[in-house]
């Protein structure tokens, strides 16, 4: 079955103002109105609305960085779903291994933003991804594993078909070594086995999975290429307006 391919920008705690207006007004402007691809951009959440606002009837969605599971109330410095979907977000990105390895997020936080995501009608990007140590220590598989089931936990098939997954290994993410579309591919086929196993075949050829860590237009080609490869989660590349066309530009178009 064909899965439409998937290009998000995570812009992470980069771009001010006036830059995140521009760029954005760069990728609307640059996108071919003929793009088969769906595309997404996240930047700082207090710049969503005027990323917004910029792209303003173009197919270009824009999504959160991460959001706090919980409905309005107490919770100083928080933003929650429903603010993600009043300032006109499709995306929320979860569980980016930033804030897993910084903010300490474990597989039951995710668990819970996903949910809530979910619930106010978000798309949630679900990372997932080992680090060096553990993929030398032949642990990828059982730690990807571990991470789908926790973060994925108490999702139905029905809520786990409207997710997005994005397989980012942590020693690939802004250091400019990408795994090779083989090591991707694997992980990808691993993954996609796996959701079978959870949430059934039909549901889990549906799942979008992105590949994450250095993509640039260099290498998306080949990347996204991949049979269970269905787009990227692109960080440093996002930044530069013609680097993230690039890249979208060598998704397969069918
Ligand atoms: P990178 O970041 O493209 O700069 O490696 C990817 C990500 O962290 O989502």
């Amino acid at each position: 079955m064909s899965r439409r391919t998937f290009v998000a920008g995570n812009w992470k705690m980069n771009t001010r103002a006036d830059a995140a207006v521009a760029l954005a007004g760069a990728v609307r402007d640059g996108l071919p109105s003929d793009s088969r691809c769906e595309v997404a951009l996240c930047p700082p959440s207090l710049y969503l609305h005027a990323v917004r606002q910029t792209l303003g009837d173009s197919p270009i969605g824009v999504g959160g960085q991460n959001l706090y599971p919980e409905a309005d109330g107490a919770f100083t410095g928080e933003i929650n779903a429903a603010m993600l979907v009043d300032v006109g977000c499709r995306y929320v990105i979860l569980g980016h291994s930033e804030r897993r390895q910084l903010m300490g997020e474990t597989d039951q936080d995710v668990a819970s933003k996903c949910r809530a995501a979910l619930d106010a009608g978000l798309t949630p990007i679900v990372c997932i991804g080992e680090t060096l140590e553990q993929r030398e220590a032949e642990m990828t598989n059982s730690v990807v594993d571990s991470q789908i089931r926790g973060s994925l936990h108490g999702l139905s098939p029905e809520d786990a078909a409207r997710i997005v997954l994005a397989y980012e290994p942590v020693w690939a993410i802004g250091t400019g070594r990408t795994a090779t579309p083989e090591q991707a591919e694997a992980v990808h086929a691993f993954i996609r086995a796996l959701l079978g196993e959870l949430f059934g075949e039909a549901v889990a050829n549906q799942i979008r999975i992105q590949y994450g860590g250095s993509v640039k237009p260099g290498n998306a080609a080949e990347l996204l290429g991949q049979p269970n490869i269905d787009g990227a989660l692109v960080g440093g590349a996002s930044l530069k307006a013609e680097d993230f066309l690039g890249i979208i530009a060598a998704a397969p178009q069918s």
